[in-house]
């Protein structure tokens, strides 16, 4: 129960390693505040949560509009006074694979949107009241294409590029103020997003073997080995860690 009276905000929560955080904060004791652009996927996870008694409220919002994203701020604090954690979860990829020269705009303009936009309006409304409140803890999803170059994704590697750089930019102005911000690198994990989304590896098994054996451990990794990384980092035990960006990876870096 590490986040008993805590107050937890988890965006891209209606679906895959934001769900797995969700359901992981409330488990531990949290109010969640559960944000998705998704309702169906949204109301599921508070389904989920509200089954085994835990407290969370659905909202459903864009990241990419920033006053939608300011009015999720205020309905955790609306309801439960104040936003201790928040995990930023939502993210896109754009839903087209091409190289550079190619890219599609509409991609590049997706990812600019959600991942990069998006994270930003999160962090600076988040922020906004842990600095009111005096303290919190922030983790973004970047990816592991944050930390290398993703061939025929330019859109979705700069992006989680910029959202490694966004988190150690934010970690120093606010080191001093008890406010953490973290980001997480994951690499395969077995989601919507990889499994039925632009690579769609449920239907092709050769890029699936490939994308399963880019781990030195010979697996994709499970949503909850994301949500226990966020919520170490969300917690108590890493009060002297800032700025990171820290791989979950089966060991695909080593
Ligand atoms: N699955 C992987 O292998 C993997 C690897 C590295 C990083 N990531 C990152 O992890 C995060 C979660 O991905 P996932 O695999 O769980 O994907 P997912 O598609 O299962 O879940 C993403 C959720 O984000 C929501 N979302 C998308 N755009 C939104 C918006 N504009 N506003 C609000 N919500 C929005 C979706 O509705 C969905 O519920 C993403 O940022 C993704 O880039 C995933």
């Amino acid at each position: 129960m590490r986040f008993q009276n805590k107050v937890c905000l988890v965006t891209g929560a209606g679906s895959g390693i934001g769900r797995a955080t969700a359901v992981a904060f409330a488990r531990e004791g949290a109010r969640v505040l559960v944000a998705d652009v998704n309702g169906t996927g949204g109301e599921e996870t508070v389904a989920q949560i509200t089954a085994t008694g835990g407290i969370t409220l659905f909202i459903n919002v864009n990241i990419a509009d920033r006053q939608q994203v300011g009015g999720m701020v205020a309905r955790a604090v609306g309801e439960w006074g104040q936003l201790d954690c928040a995990v930023n979860c939502a993210g896109v990829t754009g839903g087209k694979s091409a190289p550079t020269h190619e890219y599609p705009d509409d991609a590049w303009a997706q990812n600019v949107a959600v991942n990069l936009n998006g994270t930003l309006f999160c962090m600076q409304a988040e922020l906004t009241q842990m600095l009111r409140q005096g303290g919190g803890a922030i983790v973004n999803i970047a990816s592991a294409a944050a930390l290398k170059g993703h061939p025929n994704n330019i859109g979705y590697c700069a992006t989680k590029h910029a959202i490694v750089g966004m988190t150690k930019t934010a970690a120093i102005e606010y080191a001093t103020r008890n406010i953490r911000i973290n980001a997480l690198c994951p690499s395969a994990i077995e989601t919507p997003m990889l499994m039925d989304g632009r690579l769609n590896l449920r239907n092709n098994p050769e890029l699936r073997e490939k994308f399963t054996n880019d781990q030195a451990m010979k697996r994709m990794g499970h949503p909850d080995e994301v949500a226990d990384v966020a919520l170490w980092l969300c917690s108590d035990q890493s009060t002297f860690i800032t700025g990171h960006a820290m791989t979950v990876d089966g060991g695909m870096f080593a």
